[in-house]
């Protein structure tokens, strides 16, 4: 299993657990922060799964696709840290990883 922090919206701050291979969207969204809304599914037409990773795990991250790049520059909160959680998978790199969800655009 792969420990997360996860900081929502209003704060709230939790740590989970999630298995590997499940996305980083998945791994949120099925631990009830229901502000991480991810109304594609997971195929990264919607950017509503916009988080802010840790930089200290920027390295550890895939790459950023096109799509992703595109999507996120819709977006009025992007900044260096963000990400759609939808784009990242679970590896055990990424054990200790720490998001917090972006605000809504
Ligand atoms: S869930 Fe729609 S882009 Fe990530």
């Amino acid at each position: 299993m792969i420990k997360l922090t996860v900081t929502g919206r209003e704060s709230e701050r939790r740590t989970i657990e999630a298995a590997e291979g499940l996305s980083l969207m998945e791994a949120i969204r099925d631990n009830s922060f229901d502000e991480l809304l991810a109304l594609c599914g997971g195929c990264c037409s919607c950017a509503t799964c916009h988080v802010y990773v840790d930089p200290e795990f920027a390295a550890k991250l895939p790459d950023m696709g096109e799509d992703e790049d595109d999507l996120l520059e819709s977006s009025d909160h992007r900044i260096e840290a963000s990400r759609l959680s939808c784009q990242i998978p679970l590896t055990p790199e990424l054990d200790g990883l720490k998001v917090r969800v972006a605000p809504e655009d």
